[in-house]
């Protein structure tokens, strides 16, 4: 498996509308194998296809890992490819995100409780669930990243304005680390 290189805020990719996915053939598996990999490599609960450079409709989600001492394990791994949100709660929840590709910043963000989702799974089989809890934010999140938003775009003003000068202060710090 490869790991891939994870985009980062403000590349413009983020902010494409990912195309739908033609067929799911070994091709398309390798990816999601590299893809799953890279978002355990770098601690992620998720992953979506244009934050690795590749603006299709893919998703990877593992909701239940659980930590050990190395890092994180196998907890129950899915890949949605052209998931499609068919239905979602009125109830709202509220809770802290981060992301991949805005890395050591987090923030409140307000989502539905629950979740309705329609996609094709690893082998090409449709599916549909419904999801609540924590894998119904995970889902709402990396869905967004199909559509070009971010959950940064999901914050206020001024608290995006705080979390980009706070994201700058890391970027130089690091560079300063090298
Ligand atoms: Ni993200």
């Amino acid at each position: 498996m490869t790991k891939l290189k994870v985009y980062e805020y403000p590349h413009p990719i983020l902010k494409q509308k990912a195309q739908r996915v033609e067929k799911i053939d070994d091709d398309l598996r390798k990816f999601l194998d590299d893809m799953l990999e890279t978002m355990y490599e770098e601690v992620g609960v998720g992953l979506a296809a244009p934050q690795v450079g590749v603006s299709k409709r893919i998703v990877v989600i593992d909701a239940e890992q659980e930590k050990d001492e190395q890092g994180n394990k196998r907890g129950n791994p899915m890949y949605l490819v052209n998931p499609e949100i068919i239905w979602r709660s009125d109830e709202m929840v509220c809770g802290e995100e981060g992301c991949l590709s805005v890395p050591d910043q987090r923030a409140e963000v307000e989502r539905n409780a629950k979740v309705r989702v329609h996609y094709w799974d690893y082998d090409g089989v449709e599916r549909e669930i419904l999801a609540d809890d924590f894998l119904a934010i995970v889902i709402q999140h990396e869905l967004d990243h199909l559509d070009g938003i971010l959950y940064i775009d999901r914050i206020s003003r001024l608290k995006r304005n705080m979390l980009l000068k706070k994201l700058k202060k890391y970027r130089e710090n690091l560079a300063h680390e090298e």
